[in-house]
């Protein structure tokens, strides 16, 4: 018996890395698979073929149910068209894993207006539009829905990363937003930030450098390990299925055999006034209210960042010139 006998899923971003993990492992386990994707690179340019087919040629070998679907996360009509799919197939949708997702790293300084929007579109947008055509369904049907979307330890803020940081962030402000809509009819939104080897991962600094050097991308030798990208879909099939029907607007993280749960942001500490604030005040009571235990920057200012910064660049190009 799987855990998820009985049950519709459409995983996007099912062509690769944990889309497809997910696809083939919800399979396993008994949820007949809509495996949606556009078949893009890692920074969402266009493949020749899209490697979906590939996913549900592999569900199908095992003696598992799905079929592919070709098309855009962040398309509405190939959103409606692939919740569609889904029901006119297998009569119901009861999960939806959204994971498909690209990345163009920039700082922020250096980023274009194109690498902003397309990598909002894909993860912000990529998100609403397949849940929005599952929760009119899941509204109908009043019985039973689960998102699982994918965020990331971005979510938090990472340098070089602002697009999909922001993006990321926007994920979880949409499960637990959702979470609050949704529960009366019967669904839980949950988001999981994972970390696997896979092409996406490949593509970082270290992992360049080691490429580079010969050695074969680490996504390659991950199978088995706690890299595994397969090491993610039992959190997502215990969310997915009946008994996880009580955990909504939470965040997980994946990574390997580790899983966890982030605490919900509280307000760690309060100043008020009784009466419209006065500036000088706010200035005389800041630093011992609010501004306590800020050590982020070590009791530096950001301008004294910036003057080490400064005197380290000309100490460099001072020592190049004694040099040349
Ligand atoms: N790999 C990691 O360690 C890691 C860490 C944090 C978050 N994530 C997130 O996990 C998810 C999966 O990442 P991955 O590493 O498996 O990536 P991957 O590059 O291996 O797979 C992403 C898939 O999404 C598809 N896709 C991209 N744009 C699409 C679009 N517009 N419409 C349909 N499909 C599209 C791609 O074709 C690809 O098959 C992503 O959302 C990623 O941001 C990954």
């Amino acid at each position: 018996m799987g855990k998820l006998d009985g049950k519709v899923a459409v995983v996007t971003g099912a062509a690769a890395g944990m889309g497809r993990a997910t696809a083939i492992y919800l399979a396993r386990q008994g949820a007949k698979v809509v495996a949606w994707d556009l078949g893009v690179d890692v920074e969402g340019k266009p493949l020749e073929k899209n490697p979906v087919d590939e996913t549900v040629e592999t569900i199908k070998e095992e003696g598992n149910e799905a079929i592919a679907f070709n098309g855009d996360v962040a398309d509405m009509g190939d959103a409606e068209n692939a919740i569609g799919t889904a029901i006119d197939t297998y009569g119901q949708l009861d999960i939806l894993c959204t994971i498909a997702g690209f990345l163009r790293e920039r700082m922020v300084f250096n980023m274009t207006e194109e690498e902003w929007d397309q990598v909002l579109r894909v993860h912000a947008k990529g998100t609403f539009a397949p849940t929005k055509f599952a929760a009119v369904h899941w509204r109908q049907r009043r019985e039973y829905g689960r998102l699982i979307s994918f965020t990331s330890g971005a979510w938090l803020g990472s340098p070089g990363q602002i697009n999909y940081g922001s993006a990321k962030a926007a994920v979880v402000g949409f499960v637990r937003s959702t979470s609050a809509e949704l529960v009366r009819y019967g669904v839980t939104t949950n988001a999981i930030a994972p970390s696997a080897a896979t092409r996406m991962n490949d593509r970082s600094l270290a992992q360049q450098e080691a490429i580079r050097d010969g050695s074969p991308p680490p996504s390659t030798l991950a199978g088995g390990t706690h890299r595994d990208p397969f090491n993610l879909p039992p959190l997502i099939t215990y969310l997915a299925s009946p008994e996880g029907g009580n955990i909504t607007g939470k965040v997980f993280m994946g990574e390997g055999w580790h899983y966890a749960i982030y605490s919900d942001p509280v307000k760690e500490t309060n100043l008020w006034t009784d009466k419209p604030w006065d500036i000088d005040q706010l200035f005389e009571r800041f630093r011992d209210t609010l501004g306590r235990g800020l050590t982020e920057l070590e009791g530096r200012t950001a301008a004294d960042v910036a003057a080490a910064g400064r005197d380290r660049v000309q100490a460099e190009i001072a020592n190049a010139q004694k040099g040349s």
